[in-house]
């Protein structure tokens, strides 16, 4: 996945923000990187400039080989549905469907048939074997972001993108989160963009990205939760 000099201008002339200033970066098959930097530094936009759910103002994203600057609207929905998984702060499962119909969702949306071999494995790697037929208010905040990733993993997107996957949660059952998202992916080669305020949670990437006033300002490699937050409180003399 590669950024090459993104920048996204929201509003018209008069009050225009510049959330997003020529960012350019290259992230590898397989790598888990998250993003941090302070409230409006413009990572939640990245994040969405990088996963094709909002166009950048100048620049290009590329996708695996796919240049998502030169695609229309119905071709963007197509990646977004099969190439690419999501994973939000609030889960975003649908109430009303079961465990099973939540993960299988993204197939039924992009009118592919259900592999339940694939489903099996990947409900057996979340952990949910059991609950395939429950509804999402039965089930525990940890228990609910695991369906979630499974509904990521369940099309073999070639990227995962999370906002705060962990916001939500204790910090334990956070960890167990992250821990399992970072097996499987390892496992599954996927590439990860993880957005996050905490240091802990991000201290799970292989590479931290830091962002301030919607510029790069910064990565560090093999980070841990110190390393990272000591970074942080230099951020804003950026
Ligand atoms: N749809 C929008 N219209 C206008 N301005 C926007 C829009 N989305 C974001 N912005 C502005 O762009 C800047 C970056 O916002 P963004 O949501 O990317 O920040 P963030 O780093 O994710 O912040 P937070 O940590 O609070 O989630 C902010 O100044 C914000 O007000
Ligand atoms: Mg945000």
């Amino acid at each position: 996945m590669r950024l090459a000099s993104v920048s996204k201008v929201y509003g018209d002339p008069a009050n225009a923000v510049t959330a997003l200033h020529d960012v350019s970066v290259q992230l590898d098959r397989g790598s888990f990187t998250a993003v941090m930097g302070p409230s409006g530094s413009g990572k939640s936009t990245f994040l969405h400039c990088a996963a094709g759910l909002d166009r950048p103002t100048s620049g290009a994203v590329t996708l695996g080989d796919t240049d998502l600057s030169g695609l229309g609207e119905k071709a963007l929905t197509k990646i977004r549905r099969e190439r690419v998984g999501f994973i939000f702060q609030s889960y975003n499962l649908l109430p009303s469907l079961t465990v099973e119909q939540n993960i299988t969702l993204p197939l039924r949306l992009a009118g592919r048939p259900a592999d339940h071999a694939w489903l099996s494995r990947v409900v057996a790697d979340v952990g949910l074997s059991d609950r395939l037929a429950y509804r999402p208010s039965q089930l525990s905040g940890g228990q609910q972001q695991r369906v979630a990733i499974a509904r990521a993993l369940i099309t073999r997107p070639d990227a995962i993108f999370a906002d705060e996957p962990t916001g939500a949660l204790d910090s334990r059952t956070g960890q167990q989160v992250l821990r399992l998202l970072r097996e499987i992916v390892h496992a599954g080669g996927q590439t990860v963009l993880m957005v996050t305020h905490d240091p802990v949670v991000a201290s799970f990437a292989q590479r931290v990205l830091f962002l301030a006033d919607g510029r790069l300002a910064g990565a560090l490699d093999e980070p841990s939760p110190e390393t990272i937050a000591e970074r942080m409180t230099h951020l804003g003399e950026w």
